[in-house]
This record gives C-alpha cells, sequence and structure tokens, in this order.
C-alpha cells in the first residue's frame, strides 16, 4: 500500500526514520513528505535513501505529475510524525502553503498524527482545541507521550516510539473484520485501600490490555475500556473515537464497570489483573506508627469477576481470560500448560491467554510472549512480539467464536 510520511519541525524527527524504515520493512511503499522546517532536523538525502522514493518540500516540484494533489490522491494512509503544534493548526484551519499540506488536503485516506511539542504547546486550549476537530473529523491522534523533552523539561509532549506509530499506523491499514462486535476489555491491575494512602495492588501496566483495545478498534469494534489504574501516558494509547474508557480502581469496582457493559457486550476480555484479596477493613485514617504495634492487616477474598461473567452469560457471548504465570510457580512448560487447562476449566472462559511473568518478563515490557488456550484444552494460538501483535493475535482467536455466536442467536 501507498503510505505518505509527513514530518514537521520537531526534533523527533529524527526517530521517524525508524519509523519509515518500519513500515517500508512491513512492505508498503512509503514516501516522505518532510517540512522546510523537518530537513533542519533530518536532511533530505536521509529520507530520499531511507524510503527509496525522490523526497521535497515544494508544491513547484513534478508539477507534469500534479504532485501537490497526486500524493494525496494515491496514498492509502497518511502518517505525520512528529507533527508540531504548528502544523496540527495549520491542518485544522486547511492551510496548505506547503507538499504536505496540500497532500492532506487533497487525500481521502485515514490520517495518523503523532503530536510532539513542548508540554506548554501541548496543553495551550487553542492546540486542545484543534486537536479535539481534528479527532472530530477521524483524524487518528497518537500520544503524544509523557516524559523528558528537549530542553530537558518533562511533561506530556514526547512523540510516541516509532515503533507504537507503526503498529497503529498498520493497523489502519488492517481489514475491518470485527466492525459490528461490541467488546469490553478490562486492563490495569487493581488497588485495594488499606488506608487513605496505601493499598494492595500490582505491577500490571495495562499495556496489554490498551493494546488489545487498540487493535480491536482499529478492526472496526466498539470499545469500552475498563482501565483499572492505568498510567495516563500508556492509557493514551487508547485515544481512537471508537474506544470509551471507563475508570475503576477496586476489583468490587471492575466487577460493577464489567457486569455494566456486559449488558451490551458480544465479547469480554479479562486482561485486568485482579487482587484475589482485600483488606476486611479500610482505615479511614492513615495508620501512623504510633496507632501501636506492627499492624496485622486481616484479607478476605474478592469475588472472581471473570467467573462472575461466565455464570450469567447470554448466549453467544464470548468470554476471554488472561493467566499470567511465573515459571516457578508452574514449573516446566508441562506443568504450564497444565495448570493452564486447570484454570481455563474452573473459570469456564472460551479462550485464556497464558503468559509467563515475572521479575524482568511481562508486567512492564513493550513485548510479550503468549499461548492460548481454546475450549478443547488446545493450544489455538502463540505469539510473541510487541504487545500489539499479541493483540492482534488474541482478536484473530476470538474472532471465529463471535461470528460462530452470532450465527446461532
Ligand atoms: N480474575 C478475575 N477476578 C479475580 C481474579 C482473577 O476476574 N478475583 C481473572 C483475571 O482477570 C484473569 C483470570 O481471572 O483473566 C486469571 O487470573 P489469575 O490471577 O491468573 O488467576 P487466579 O484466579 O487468581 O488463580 P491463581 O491465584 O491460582 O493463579
Amino acid at each position: 500500500m501507498n503510505i505518505v510520511v509527513g514530518v514537521t519541525g520537531g526534533i523527533a524527527a529524527y526517530k521517524s526514520v525508524q519509523l519509515v524504515r518500519l513500515l517500508i520493512k512491513a512492505g508498503h511503499e512509503v514516501t516522505v513528505v518532510p517540512t522546510e522546517d523537518a530537513l533542519r532536523f533530518v536532511g533530505l538525502p536521509t529520507w530520499e535513501a531511507i524510503s527509496r522514493n525522490p523526497v521535497t518540500t515544494s508544491v513547484h516540484d513534478d508539477v507534469a505529475r500534479v504532485r501537490h494533489v497526486a500524493l494525496g490522491q494515491g496514498a492509502d494512509l497518511i502518517v505525520v510524525a512528529p507533527a508540531t503544534a504548528n502544523t496540527i493548526a495549520k491542518m485544522t484551519a486547511g492551510i496548505a502553503d506547503n507538499l504536505l499540506g496540500t497532500t492532506l488536503l487533497a487525500t481521502e485516506a485515514p490520517v495518523l498524527i503523532a503530536p510532539a511539542m513542548h508540554a506548554e504547546m501541548w496543553r495551550h486550549p487553542s492546540t486542545q482545541a484543534n486537536i479535539e476537530t481534528l479527532q472530530h473529523r477521524g483524524v487518528r491522534i497518537l500520544g503524544p507521550a509523557v516524559g523528558e523533552l528537549a530542553g530537558g523539561d518533562s511533561g506530556p509532549g514526547r512523540m510516541v516510539e516509532p515503533e507504537d506509530i507503526a503498529d497503529a499506523a498498520l493497523a489502519l491499514l488492517a481489514p475491518k473484520d470485527l466492525a459490528g462486535l461490541r467488546i469490553a476489555i478490562s486492563a490495569g491491575g487493581t488497588r485495594e485501600p488499606i488506608d487513605p494512602v496505601r493499598y494492595l495492588g500490582n505491577r500490571s501496566s495495562g499495556r496489554q490490555g490498551v493494546a488489545l483495545a487498540a487493535e480491536a478498534a482499529a478492526r472496526g469494534a466498539e470499545v469500552t475500556l475498563i482501565a483499572a489504574n492505568i498510567a495516563g501516558d500508556v492509557l493514551a494509547g487508547a485515544r481512537h473515537p471508537s474506544i470509551r474508557i471507563r475508570q475503576a480502581g477496586t476489583a468490587s469496582e471492575l466487577a460493577l464497570a464489567m457486569a455494566d457493559a456486559a449488558e451490551t457486550a458480544d465479547a469480554m476480555v479479562m486482561a485486568a489483573a485482579v487482587a484475589d484479596y482485600r483488606p476486611v477493613e479500610v482505615a479511614h485514617r492513615k495508620l501512623t506508627k504510633e496507632s501501636g504495634g506492627i499492624p496485622v492487616i486481616e484479607l478476605v477474598e474478592n469475588e472472581d469477576i471473570v467467573a462472575g461473567l461466565v455464570r450469567a452469560r447470554r448466549e453467544g457471548q464470548v468470554i476471554v481470560g488472561f493467566a499470567a504465570e511465573t515459571p516457578e510457580t508452574a514449573g516446566d512448560e508441562e506443568e504450564l500448560l497444565a495448570r493452564a487447562r486447570r484454570k481455563r476449566q474452573r473459570k469456564g472462559v472460551d479462550l485464556l491467554v497464558v503468559n509467563e511473568v515475572g521479575w524482568e518478563r511481562g508486567f512492564e515490557a513493550g513485548e510479550n510472549e503468549v499461548m492460548v488456550l481454546g475450549r478443547d484444552g488446545l493450544v489455538t494460538a502463540t505469539a510473541s512480539g510487541s504487545k500489539r501483535a499479541v493483540a492482534a493475535v488474541v482478536l484473530d482467536a476470538l474472532r471465529p467464536l463471535w461470528t460462530a455466536g452470532r450465527t446461532s442467536v
């Protein structure tokens, strides 16, 4: 497919070299359209060499082939990364004073932008209003991420990593094979309060669940994402017109939110790490050393949310569970599989996505490795790679169960 990558004048432009590489590696034809300012950061020969296509910034080059509109007309997708506040403002107003501007006006292809700027510029009401307008028009906004910015500041404004932009771009080109699917996905980790300042929690970042939500939405599904304590920069990955986000802090809140979503959902995915236990009593004031002695926190078991969803399921509703296992608990591969089979059966889910976690693996990492167990206890799929790639495989496994459910209802 033909992808136009617009590059505007921000320091993150150097990262877009990697973005172009990834898109080409995935088998696409890429034309880079930098702005004049972008060329101050990365020169024209680099873009030509990496994209293997001629690069120009001016609407007056290649006039014979009406390049200023032809690029937009011929594109299957346009990605603008980094997108500066200035370019975002110009896009909103429809200003076409350079090749990128004319290309954007002349296209009917999906447009994805990855903003990058200083936090103050991002937060400015005009930028926020522009983003809202663009989003309303169907432009996909990816990020910005929170982190270190040029000049040593930090905050929201960093361009999302090129690997994630490539994933989102490729997903936009993907077929809409989940159109019509209403899916509820829980993600993150619950926190069970001990007192107003402390909680029992876990290390789940929510990345895998957010990747599932983003992938499902890209493939045409209507998504409800139930987010349990997910950091803002991770949750930014779920910014999509077809994703509705609901927050749930504790296991009880998550149970309520999932039960609510279950009323209309065709499929439910419990990717959240739920605390198995919560303190019997929550102290209303902070426990202090003066409260006397070392506290003993008595726990009570939380309800098994996914098992409850299975008990209450409507006909044809597909339910997917996750199982995070440490190799130490699971023993060898055989034992891991046997444990997973018992867990799938105990919970009654249609699919169980099993991944190994540990001190170094699984939680905060960008990559994941899973196997998917089906109703018959057999491994129906395995996946390793980015969490987005894993999400795609999980949804591939879910899709036939959903369509089968549809035909039987
Ligand atoms: N789960 C749930 N409610 C709970 C605990 C877990 O819905 N109270 C869901 C998780 O979201 C996940 C699946 O059950 O989809 C498996 O979670 P896991 O923690 O691996 O299983 P447990 O039931 O806690 O079993 P064990 O402690 O034996 O590993």
